[in-house]
């Protein structure tokens, strides 16, 4: 007998973003190419009951959740490469399978940071090696557990425009205060693309009704937080477009025209510290 899953919305939407990695790995010519991901979204519709349909995933939420996720992996892999010994944090890790994607070196020590009954979740389905830690991102308390004197490399994926306010911005302040240096990735929202989310199917469908975004790239520098922006990739011009689905890939190369139009969908932003 499946047994319904209780999420909030804001945590709900942990299972948007795992199904588009699960759609896309099932596509003909998929982005990230994740079973893994494939293969938790089935046990979890199989115990859970979960409908996953009623997400109206749209292929373009599907090729960019994949492709920034793939970006993303990208740099925590080149991080983990040059530093042994690193230490790897995802902020708001969901149900992401991150780490069996990138299988860092020995020696590198990761971290996935959500929500305690997001955690749970991912003692169920991800037995990864991972440390996990059940805290809300925007508490101070958590980062104790997190090393002092080790090179970090951060990542926010999907995570910016759900946390309130200036959260966001204080939650890096005290990560880079305590971290000795690193890097910061994490999918970019302009005001606008995080203002239009709520009026994604996807999006609306949870109920989600407020989000967060900033601008400019170089906005964070002036966050008090020792970020210095080190590379804006807008992936509208990312190779990997020649996958996307037609009418999705014509779209996107005239959007891609346009650096204007192109920051208001996915960007990859990373900062060094
Ligand atoms: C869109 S999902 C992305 C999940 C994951 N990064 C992925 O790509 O699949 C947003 C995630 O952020 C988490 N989250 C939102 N606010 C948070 C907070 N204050 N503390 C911890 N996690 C948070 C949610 O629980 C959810 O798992």
């Amino acid at each position: 007998m499946p047994v319904p899953l209780r999420l909030d919305p804001v945590r709900e939407t942990l299972l948007l973003t795992l199904s588009a990695r699960a759609l896309d790995s099932r596509a003909p010519a998929p982005i990230l190419g994740d079973a893994g991901a494939a293969a938790v979204a089935d046990r979890i519709a199989e115990d859970t009951g979960y409908d996953f349909r009623k997400l109206k995933l749209k292929p373009s939420l599907v090729t960019s959740t994949a492709l920034r996720a793939r970006k993303l992996d990208d740099v925590v892999r080149r991080f983990a490469a040059a530093h042994p010994g690193a230490v790897v944090v995802d902020l708001g890790c969901g149900l992401d399978t991150r780490w069996a994607r990138c299988r860092p070196p020995t020696g590198v020590d990761w971290y996935d940071v959500d929500f305690p009954d997001v955690i749970e979740l991912r003692r169920r389905y991800l037995p990864d090696r991972t440390h996990l830690v059940a805290a809300d991102v925007t508490e101070p308390g958590w980062l104790q557990v997190l090393p002092e004197d080790r090179p970090a490399v951060l990542v926010a994926d999907g995570l910016l425009p759900f946390l309130p306010g200036d959260s966001f911005r204080t939650t890096v302040r005290r990560l880079t205060e305590r971290l000795p240096s690193g890097e910061l990735a994490l999918n970019g929202y302009t005001r606008f693309a995080a203002w239009a989310m709520k009026y994604h199917p996807s999006v609306k469908a949870l109920g989600i009704a407020a989000a967060q975004g900033f601008d400019d790239p170089r906005e964070p520098e002036h966050w008090d937080a020792g970020l210095t922006l080190a590379e804006e990739q807008l992936l509208t011009r990312a190779p990997e477009v020649a996958a996307f689905p037609q009418p999705l890939r014509a779209l996107t190369r005239l959007v891609a025209l346009s650096t204007g139009l192109s920051r208001q969908g996915a960007r990859i932003l990373r900062y060094r510290f």
